[in-house]
């Protein structure tokens, strides 16, 4: 079956009155929109069937705090498993914390219920890392695309709606005239751009990018992330965008958080996280990074990490990174390293934190 083509998007650019209002018609940049607070997620693990004992629980997010201010990329990185989408679920209200709290414009989440949720709901949106399961099948791009008006119907009048879906999906590079098709009939980069087609008609503060390219192929993945670069210049968007791979949230990020096991162990500017890591996990993450300088490939660090990530339902005593670091010592047993700045500049979640050059820095 031949794929429909991308359109060029030049012609809409001006056009898009349901996109989000631009860039400048919003608040100050720099201005704190999303701020976890030691933000906590545990899922019970339960036993038997007709009576359901609780066992135990899956740490899934433990103790996280981030911050997003209006206009900036904040990257989210860590190995599958670590809890991101967790934390992805939790800003979008799609679950509930069990522990600390999600401030939005300075207003508890949890507090929030009616017009105040609905409106939440509505500035904070998300895009999936699966754009196969993500769209439902049985709906045309159009109804996709326009279902949340349904809900938010003052965003878009409904005599102009076929028209604005049409300037949606010229403006993620999608060719309006498929306004009719079923998702099966787009590739996976294309499914891709019809799920932020989707949160951009709801007028959206934040978009939480759940992974959304991890599930493309290399060469789909940069024109994804520009779509996404370009779209924030334009509407003033403000992105958590979460990825398993530091080479993919380093040319978007403003600022980098590194996640492992339920906590974020090193933050800073992408430039203090490329440049100077501290943490010992941030070092053999970014060890494995692919470089695309051929004449730096050979000079780089490669930290060969052992063992496998352990069970977040019985995480390690003190250090959650001491059974695969090979610096552990004796207190990273028995006291957990605050995330605070040790003297490289920037936290890190570790008692011998030492900022080290893993990635040769291209002085060309
Ligand atoms: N609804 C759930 N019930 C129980 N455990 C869950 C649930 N959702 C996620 N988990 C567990 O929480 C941990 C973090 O999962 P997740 O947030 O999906 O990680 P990531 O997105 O980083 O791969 C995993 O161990 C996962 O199995
Ligand atoms: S606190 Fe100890 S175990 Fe944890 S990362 Fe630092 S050196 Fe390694
Ligand atoms: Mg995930």
């Amino acid at each position: 079956m031949s794929e429909p083509s991308e359109s060029t998007g030049a012609t809409a650019a001006s056009a898009v009155s349901t996109a989000p209002a631009s860039a400048s018609a919003r608040g100050p940049l720099g201005e704190t929109l999303l701020e976890m607070r030691d933000l906590q997620k545990h899922f019970p693990l339960t036993q038997g069937v007709l009576f359901k004992r609780t066992i135990g629980h899956v740490r899934a997010v433990d103790g996280v705090n981030m911050t997003l201010r209006r206009g900036e990329t904040v990257g989210l990185v860590g190995e599958s498993g670590c809890g991101k989408s967790t934390v992805s679920k939790l800003l979008v209200a799609l679950e509930k914390p069990t522990g600390g709290s999600i401030l939005y414009k300075g207003k508890d989440l949890a507090g929030m219920s009616g017009r105040a949720l609905k409106e939440y709901r509505r500035e904070v949106q998300i895009i999936f890392q699966d754009p196969y399961s993500s769209l439902n099948p049985r709906m045309t791009v159009g109804d996709i695309v326009a279902e949340g008006w349904s809900v938010h119907a003052d965003i878009a009048p409904r005599k102009n709606r076929l028209e604005r879906t049409q300037e949606l999906l010229d403006r993620v590079g999608l060719n309006p005239d498929y306004v009719n098709r079923y998702p099966h009939q787009f590739s996976g980069g294309q499914r891709q751009r019809i799920g932020i087609a989707r949160a951009l008609a709801l007028r959206p503060e934040v978009i939480v990018c759940d992974e959304p390219v991890s599930a493309l192929d290399v060469s789909v993945q940069a024109q994804v992330v520009n779509l996404l670069e370009d779209l924030q210049d334009e509407f003033g968007l403000s992105y958590l965008f979460i990825a398993h791979d530091l080479s993919v949230v380093r040319h978007i990020s403003d600022r980098v958080s590194v996640m492992y096991l339920g906590s974020i162990v090193e933050e800073g500017t992408d430039e203090q996280v490329y440049t100077t890591p501290s943490h010992p996990y941030t070092q053999a993450l970014l060890s494995s990074v692919p470089l695309h300088e051929p004449h730096l490939r050979g000079q780089k660090d490669r930290i060969l990490l052992q063992g496998d990530v352990p069970s977040p339902a019985d995480p390690p005593s003190g250090c959650r990174f001491r059974t695969r670091c090979w610096k552990a010592q004796d207190i990273c047993a028995t006291e957990a390293p605050a995330l605070v700045d040790r003297g490289q500049g920037h936290p890190a979640a570790c008692h011998f934190a030492e900022a080290r050059t893993v990635v040769p820095v291209d002085v060309d």
